[in-house]
């Protein structure tokens, strides 16, 4: 059975708190890595890949076990996310084309496209979930306003 969505009211509000007049990335990424990552259970990799140049992803805070380093905008959830700028939710990763497991455990994935406050893309966010098809729309909307609030003052 599918779980429950988050609190996602709760958590902005928690990570709106944490990170009052902050401007830092790396510690708005680290701060909304940590929060979300311990939101839910159904989350067992949460963390960022930043566009470092065009046409590629390299790893930012996370939580969980070990991610790969370097992801080419060809290649992967997250690269798909990076390339289109569009919401990626995977309910069963081995059908995805393409997708890097950085662990065997993983089952679906959610990645989002994160934007500063021009609309460039300037990373994305990446959820795994070792449960299959755990995501749901109201999860990436509920991420997305979240990411949105946090980074758009970027
Ligand atoms: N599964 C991702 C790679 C990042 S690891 O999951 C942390 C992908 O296919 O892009």
């Amino acid at each position: 059975m599918r779980a429950l969505s988050a609190d996602y009211e709760a958590l902005a509000r928690t990570i709106a708190s944490l990170t009052e007049d902050e401007t830092d990335t790396i510690a708005l990424m680290a701060t909304m890595a940590c929060e979300v990552h311990h939101s839910d259970d159904r989350f067992d990799w949460t963390g960022f890949y930043r566009v470092t140049e065009p046409g590629l992803l390299k790893i930012g805070p996370y939580q969980g076990g070990h991610g790969c380093l370097v992801i080419p905008f060809d290649r992967g959830v997250c690269g798909a996310a990076a390339r289109t700028g569009e919401v990626q939710l995977v309910a069963d990763v081995d059908a995805f084309p393409g997708h890097i497991a950085c662990a065997s455990s993983t089952r679906s994935e959610l990645v989002l496209p994160v934007r500063n406050g021009a609309g460039e893309v300037i990373a994305v966010f990446d959820i795994d979930s070792d449960q299959p098809d755990a995501f749901t729309p109201a999860d990436a909307t509920g991420l997305t306003r979240i990411l949105t609030s946090v980074f758009a003052r970027q």
